[in-house]
């Protein structure tokens, strides 16, 4: 392969820029070429593809965000999108992608390939952390700590006024985040969409004879939660106890941005480094990935569609710790 293009792609992570610079500077390491395509799959249809150098890449690590720029693209589920996806990679010369991102990223490039023939690899970058084939995903350590921050300084103000906060996080589908958050940040209970049936427990916490004798209280909801989220937990909850007077605070965007964590650095170094030596070793359809610090590659069908559980261990602290 004498030239690749790498892209990221679907809802920003902290890190990957530091993914990024790995893969433009394991490729120039290597003597490859290498392509920045900007906003993702809307940028390989549109031919919007700049030549990087390894200076392209300096005094990025450390910055969050995606200096490729991402977008969840909708012309790319198209036939016609794809072939002009392909008429641009060959313009361009491109032999191989590297693509960071989730599910929806390797969805689109397994396709591609099928189609087109054009081997890719990819990077496992999204704060959900909810991909098979990695214990940790790029950017999820960042997301966690931001909203750890966030839910410390919750904890001064519930403390004082002896409140009961709902704490909302990301994760989409996945209670990754919530439990690290409900962990780190010793909340009293949390809320995933993994553990069903959680409402009695909840109603049980403030209500009837073992009602919690604790001043004040954070629970920690993930957005994906089968209740609906924080809004409507507290809603339902106000059924039972009408003088139920909750903060809720929704966390929202603020976790995807900010300084990547040394963690997330390192991991996204490591992966792009492994995502750029596989596809030249002709690896193809497959994600990097970090499972016991060990890089591993997963096939795209198995990244996509497996299942990775949330710690039951994990889960259980968080009542421990609750007594
Ligand atoms: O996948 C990352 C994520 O931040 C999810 O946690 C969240 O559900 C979603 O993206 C939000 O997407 P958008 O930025 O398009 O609103």
């Amino acid at each position: 392969m004498k030239k690749i293009g790498v892209f990221t792609s679907g809802g920003d992570a902290p890190g990957m820029n530091a993914c990024i610079r790995a893969v433009v500077r394991t490729a120039i390491y290597n003597k490859v070429e290498v392509a920045g395509i900007i906003h993702g799959y809307n940028g390989m249809i549109d031919g919007n593809i700049i030549e990087m150098q390894s200076r392209s890449v300096s005094n990025i690590i450390q910055r969050g965000g995606t200096i490729l720029k991402t977008s969840r693209s909708a012309a790319f589920m198209t036939y016609e999108g794809r072939k002009k996806a392909y008429d641009n990679l060959v313009k361009y010369g491109i032999e191989g992608i590297v693509c960071i991102g989730g599910n929806g990223t390797f969805t689109g490039a397994k396709v591609f390939f099928e189609e087109f023939g054009i081997p890719s690899i990819g990077a496992p970058g999204t704060i959900d952390n909810d991909l098979y084939g990695t214990d940790e995903t790029i950017g999820f350590d960042t997301a966690v700590n931001t909203a750890v921050d966030a839910i410390d300084k919750i904890r001064d103000t519930a403390e004082s006024h002896d409140r009961v906060f709902f704490i909302e996080v990301m994760g989409r589908h996945a209670g990754f985040i919530a439990l690290a958050c409900g962990i780190a940040g010793g909340a009293e209970l949390v809320l995933v969409p993994e553990q069903k049936h959680e409402w009695v427990k909840l109603k049980n916490y403030f209500t009837g004879k073992n009602k919690s004798p604790k001043s004040f209280s954070i629970v920690v909801v993930a957005e994906g939660d089968e209740q609906g989220g924080a809004l409507k937990v507290v809603e339902h909850l106000k059924e039972f106890i009408p003088d139920f007077d909750p903060r809720i605070t929704i966390l929202g965007h603020i976790q995807r941005g900010g300084t990547p964590t040394a963690f997330d650095r390192v991991l996204a170094s490591r992966l792009g480094n492994a995502a750029v030596e596989a596809l030249l070793r002709g690896d193809k359809n497959k994600m990097v990935g970090l499972v016991e610090n060990k890089i591993v590659l997963t096939s795209y069908d198995d990244a996509i569609n497996k299942t990775k559980p949330l710690i039951s261990e994990s889960l259980r602290l968080v009542d421990v710790f609750n007594v």
